[in-house]
């Protein structure tokens, strides 16, 4: 391997890439090692990082994942084939809205623009297996889906409010088994009814 994946976290946080958490992120792994997860659908690469992380967990996984920004997309190409993982990893360049699937997943992971959760799930769930699961991070947005307090940026309130109006979709979808997590950024863990 020419890269580790402690220096994907490293140049994430030094070019304010946002990826998932540490603690967040072990969390979905040791779920997709228990369950046998093979494959996944990830809206929101980024630079590749929870996707490299999620194909080391086992020789079998296979992840599709979207990213809209060319130059994410771009380093992400290049972190995908330093860890060599071309064959395993199906990365698109393109809005998530026009991205066309044919194949089924056993997991989603939806961690793109948190405004959007809501049409996300209904686009995607239709390509998830019975049994199959959805994770969705950031739903504390760093506490402020908790707070009480008035938030004074307009645009940040919009987003708490978006973030507040999906945890009660996923609460009320009775297609769904939805547990939430406060760990990492706030995670929810629905499971595809039978
Ligand atoms: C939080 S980052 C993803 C982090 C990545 N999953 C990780 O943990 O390594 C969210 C990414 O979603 C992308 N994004 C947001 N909305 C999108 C959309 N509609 N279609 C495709 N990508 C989108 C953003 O450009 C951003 O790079």
């Amino acid at each position: 391997m020419d890269l580790k994946i402690e220096e994907l976290e490293m140049y994430a946080k030094e070019n304010h890439i946002p990826i998932m958490l540490k603690d967040g992120i072990t969390f979905m792994l040791t779920y997709i090692k228990e369950n046998q997860v093979k494959n996944i659908l990830e809206i929101g690469s980024a630079i590749g990082y929870s996707a490299i992380c999620m194909c080391l967990v086992d020789k079998d996984i296979h992840v599709t994942t979207v990213e809209r920004d060319e130059k994410r997309y771009q380093e992400a190409v290049k972190n995908i084939r330093k860890f060599h993982l071309e064959d395993r990893i199906s990365i698109c360049n393109q809005d998530a809205f026009t991205l066309e699937l044919q194949d089924t997943f056993d997991l989603l992971f939806i961690d793109a623009a948190k405004s959007q959760y809501i049409k996300f799930f209904e686009k995607f769930t239709p390509f998830l297996k019975k049994g199959g699961v959805v994770f969705s991070d950031n739903l504390n947005f760093h506490g402020l889906t908790h707070t009480t307090e008035r938030i004074e940026s307009r645009n940040v309130r919009g987003l708490v409010r978006k973030l507040n109006d999906y945890i009660s979709f996923l609460k009320q979808n009775t297609m769904f088994d939805t547990k939430f997590y406060d760990i990492g950024d706030g995670i929810s863990v629905s499971i595809k009814r039978e």
